[in-house]
C-alpha cells in the first residue's frame, strides 16, 4: 500500500463512493478520422458513437477555417508564452482579441484567463477581498459556489427565484453581488435576468453573469444571454464568457469597468500568478469569433434551435415526466437513482450513444440525471435515434420493477 493510501485512507474513501454509486473515471475519447462533424462523433477503441455529451453547441471545435488559423498562429507565435501575463507572456495576439471582445460586449476592459473555472475563482475571490456579501443562485456552477465558501458572507438564493433575493436584498447592510449563470448548466433554464437587472437598480448590487453556455448560442449574433434577456451587455456589471464552450476552443474572458479590472490585475492570483495561455489559441479564437458573429454563425444557431425542437418535442411525446422544460442546448432527463442512470448511460452506450451521467454533488441527491447536449453538428436522424432509444430504455427498466420506487426511477 502507498504511503499516503496508508496514512489518508484514501482506499476506503474510494470504496465508499463505489458502494454509493458516486465513482468517478476518466475514459479517452478519440475524434480519430470522423472529420469535419464537430462533436457529432466520438470514437472509442475504434468503435464510433454519437456524442450527446459536449459542449461544442455550434460545432465549431472542428472547423476548417479555425484549424487554418491555429496552424497560422503556431507558424507565428510558436507554441506555449513561457510567462505569466503580467511578465512577458501577453502577446499582440491576446491584444488583439480582447480588443475585439472588448467590441462585442461594449465593455471598457477585458480579462483573459485559461479557464472559464480560474476566471470565476478570481472574480469571486476579487469580491470577497472587497468585503462584498455574495449573493449566488443556488445552482450556480462549482467555480462560484466553492470561492464563494470562503466567506461567511455567502447568501444562495432559491434558484431562478428572484423574490427570494429580494428578501434578503432588504435586510443586507453591505455592499453585495448577485452571481448568477445565464444557461444552468445541468437544468438549461435560463436566468430570469430582467428580473436581476430590477433588483440590481434597486439594491445597486452590481450583477455578475457567468454567461458559459449563452455565449456564442444565444442572442443576437451570439452576444449571449445578456443580449437574449435583459437588453444587453450593459446590463450587467461582469459578464464572464467561455470560449470552450461555444466557441469551440479554450479559455475566457471577464468583461467590466476598467478600474474594476485593473484592480483584478493587481490582485487576482489566478491571473498574476498562472502562465498566459498560447498565442496560438488567441489568433484561433479569433477566427472563432468571425463566425459566431457572422452568417455562418446565424446559420449554426438556427441548426441548433431546429435540434432543440426535435429533441424536445420527441421526448415530451414520448416520456413527458423526465423532461422538465428546457429551450436549450442542455436537456437534462431526470433518472433520480445514480444506479439506476449509470445503467441507463451503458445501455445507450450499447446503442452506439453517448450521453453525460450527472450525479450528487454535481446536482441535488435524487435527481441524478442524462444531461444531453445537442450541437449544430447533430442531425435531424441523431436526435431522433436518441430519443427512441432512451425511451426505450428508461420504459423497459420501469416495467422491469414493481413500481418507480423499486426501480429508482423517478418520476
Ligand atoms: C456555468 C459554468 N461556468 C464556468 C465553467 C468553467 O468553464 P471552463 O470549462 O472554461 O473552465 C463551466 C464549465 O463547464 C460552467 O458550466
Amino acid at each position: 500500500m502507498n504511503l499516503i493510501n496508508q496514512v489518508f485512507g484514501i482506499g476506503k474513501l474510494l470504496q465508499e463512493r463505489k458502494i454509493r454509486g458516486l465513482f468517478r473515471e476518466c475514459r479517452t475519447y478519440d475524434r480519430g478520422p470522423v472529420r469535419g462533424h464537430g462533436s457529432r462523433q466520438i470514437r472509442i477503441s475504434a468503435r464510433t458513437f454519437l456524442n450527446f455529451a459536449s459542449n461544442d453547441y455550434l460545432g465549431l471545435s472542428d472547423h476548417p477555417e479555425i484549424r487554418r488559423a491555429l496552424h497560422e498562429g503556431i507558424d507565428r507565435y510558436g507554441g506555449g508564452t513561457g510567462s505569466s501575463p503580467l511578465v512577458t507572456g501577453l502577446t499582440p495576439a491576446h491584444q488583439e482579441l480582447s480588443e475585439r471582445l472588448r467590441d462585442i460586449t461594449g465593455k471598457e476592459d477585458i480579462l483573459l484567463f485559461s479557464t472559464g473555472f480560474a476566471a470565476n475563482q478570481a472574480l469571486i475571490k476579487a469580491f470577497i477581498s472587497l468585503n462584498a456579501e455574495i449573493y449566488l443562485d443556488r445552482l450556480s456552477h462549482a467555480s462560484m459556489q466553492d470561492m464563494a465558501f470562503h466567506t461567511r458572507k455567502i447568501f444562495r438564493f432559491r434558484h431562478n427565484d428572484a423574490g427570494h433575493l429580494e428578501q434578503r436584498l432588504a435586510t443586507g447592510n453591505t455592499p453585495g453581488i448577485i452571481g448568477t449563470e445565464g444557461v444552468f448548466s445541468m437544468d438549461g433554464d435560463l436566468a430570469p435576468l430582467k428580473k436581476l437587472q430590477d433588483l440590481r437598480e434597486k439594491f445597486r448590487a452590481p450583477l455578475i453573469l457567468d454567461d458559459a453556455h449563452g455565449f456564442g448560442v444565444h442572442g443576437f449574433r451570439g452576444h449571449g444571454t445578456a443580449a437574449l434577456l435583459c437588453g444587453g451587455f450593459q446590463n450587467t456589471d461582469i459578464y464572464m464568457g467561455t470560449l470552450s464552450k461555444a466557441a469551440g476552443l479554450s479559455g475566457a474572458f471577464i468583461a467590466g469597468d476598467r478600474e474594476f479590472l485593473s484592480f483584478m490585475t493587481n490582485t487576482s492570483r489566478e491571473y498574476i500568478y498562472s502562465t498566459m495561455a498560447p498565442a496560438f489559441l488567441a489568433h484561433g479564437i479569433l477566427k472563432s469569433l468571425d463566425i459566431i458573429e457572422g452568417d455562418e454563425g446565424e446559420d449554426r444557431r438556427l441548426q441548433l434551435a431546429a435540434r432543440i425542437r426535435n429533441f424536445h418535442t420527441a421526448m415530451r411525446e414520448l416520456l413527458p415526466e423526465y423532461c422538465p422544460q428546457s429551450e436549450t442546448a442542455i436537456q437534462p432527463v431526470i433518472i433520480g437513482n445514480t444506479g439506476i442512470l449509470i445503467r441507463v448511460a451503458e445501455e445507450l452506450r450499447r446503442e452506439g450513444i453517448i450521453a453525460g451521467g450527472m450525479r450528487p454533488p454535481t446536482v441535488p441527491e435524487g435527481t441524478a440525471r442524462l444531461r444531453i447536449t445537442l450541437t449544430a453538428a447533430h442531425q435531424k436522424q441523431d436526435t431522433d435515434y436518441l430519443a427512441e432509444k432512451l425511451s426505450g430504455i428508461i420504459s423497459r427498466i420501469r416495467n422491469s420493477g414493481a413500481d418507480s420506487s423499486s426501480t429508482g426511477i423517478s418520476p
